[in-house]
């Protein structure tokens, strides 16, 4: 029994737990994950192995379906991929309704939440195969829709999908085709983006993935509910960590490399600063896959040869790592590089400009929002999301009329 200011006796126990650290919303099959041993798996597989060996298509089955997909599957999945990409002409004219110079982030939010408009009627949630259409739909379209909103963002024309191109290679071909100009993706920069979408492509309960399955819990179509995904990864905390990073790492080389006033200030209880790119609610020992991007980072910087203007930026990362994990507040407060610190420098070196950061986040999350949203549709012990509160507003009181009150 909960007394709240003396006001209620009967509303029952239940934990007060803010920013839910203790409590598990659901079951879930997909992705497991320990913190404190830094250990993450899709389906059983770890990580690495998936990093080392899979592609983001391989993986988004392997997500969905709990199984890696054999020889046929792959390529029938590949194909529906492949099948999907388009969008409905209809859409294109969305665009021209948002101010051009927008956020990418404001567009993707409002073209997927858009495309309810074409399909929430065809969709009958209860179906399991209405509900991998859904899902076919959304992880095909999304690279489109990505690449579209920095196209019209941009004042530059719409590149349709090139559908003999791969995943990454046809993202990347959407964004910097010109019709005046051949494009060819370069191989090395599609193989580092497509690792980049293994490893955000899920991470259990995080608070985008959480949104998604809280907004579906009330059968609102996946469409809908994958948008409201979207707004909440675009936060700093959260996906939108990767922009902020190489804000601030630009900001520390400007500064003449004076990592030390940047670290004193992430200490300072007074700043609101911190670094960016570092801490994890979850991981209190490393990030697995900062590990992963950190090597691809220092490859790709190697592929690109002396003497590149993205050398200096790596090297002021590797020295702010260096010096945060001998200082004790970030030791003693387990906070460590998590899968953003590293991550934008490679996409700025691929020429991703910084705004398309967490757009990319959300391309590759897509699968993972929406595994969460089917898993838990057909969970029977799922119901419809509803926190309890602790009340600690005004005690009853009488209704003044407007021209009594002082
Ligand atoms: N810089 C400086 N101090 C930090 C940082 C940081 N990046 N992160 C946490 N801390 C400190 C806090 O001030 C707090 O200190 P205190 O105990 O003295 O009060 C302590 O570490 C615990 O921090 P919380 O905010 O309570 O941890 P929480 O789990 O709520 O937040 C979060 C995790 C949001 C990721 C946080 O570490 C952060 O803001 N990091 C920077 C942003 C970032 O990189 N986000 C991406 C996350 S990964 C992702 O979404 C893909």
């Amino acid at each position: 029994t909960i007394d709240v200011r003396g006001l209620y006796s009967n509303l029952g126990y239940f934990t007060y737990d803010p920013g839910f650290l203790s409590t598990a919303s659901c079951r879930s099959s997909i992705t497991f994950l320990d913190g404190e041993k830094g250990i993450l798996q899709y389906g059983g597989y770890p990580i690495e192995e998936l990093a080392d060996k899979s592609t983001f298509l391989e993986t988004c089955y392997l997500l969905m379906h709990g199984e890696l997909p054999n020889t046929e599957e792959l390529m029938e999945f590949t194909h529906v991929i492949t099948y999907h990409t388009m969008l409905n002409e209809a859409v294109k004219r969305f665009y021209s309704g948002f101010r051009r110079r927008s956020h990418p982030m404001a567009i993707m939010v409002g073209v997927v939440g858009a495309l309810s408009s074409f399909y929430h009627e065809g969709i009958d949630i209860r179906n399991a195969k209405s509900r991998m259409i859904a899902a076919h739909q959304l992880i095909a379209k999304m690279p489109t829709i990505a690449a579209w909103s920095y196209r019209y963002a941009s004042g530059l024309p719409f590149t349709y999908p090139q559908n003999h191109l791969g995943y990454a290679e046809n993202f990347l071909y959407m964004m910097f085709s010109m019709p005046t100009e051949e494009y060819t993706p370069d191989p090395y920069f599609a193989k580092a983006l497509d690792l980049i979408m293994i490893l955000h492509a899920d991470h259990e309960q995080n608070a985008s993935t959480s949104t998604v399955r809280l907004t579906g819990s009330s059968e609102a179509n996946p469409f809908a509910a994958v948008c409201a995904g979207i707004a909440s990864l675009w936060g700093p905390a959260h996906g939108g960590a990767n922009e902020a990073v190489i804000k601030m790492l630009l900001d520390i080389v400007e500064s003449d490399n004076d990592v030390a006033y940047y670290i004193d200030r992430a200490k300072d209880k007074d700043d609101q600063f911190r670094l960016m790119g570092f801490g994890h609610r979850v991981y209190k020992n490393h990030d697995p896959r900062a590990t992963i991007i950190r090597e691809t980072c220092h490859e790709l910087i190697e592929h690109l040869g002396e003497g590149n203007e993205y050398e200096e930026l790596f090297e002021t990362a590797m020295e702010l790592e260096r010096i945060a994990l001998e200082d004790d507040y970030f030791v003693s407060r387990n906070l460590y590089p998590n899968v953003d610190f590293y991550s934008g420098i490679i996409l700025l070196a691929m020429g991703i400009p910084l705004n398309m950061f967490t757009v990319i986040f959300a391309m590759s999350r897509t699968v993972g929002w929406i595994s969460h949203w089917n898993e838990m549709i057909q969970d029977p012990e799922s119901r419809i999301g509803r926190p309890r509160q602790l009340y600690d507003g005004a005690l009853p009181r009488e209704y003044i009329d407007v021209e009594k009150r002082t």
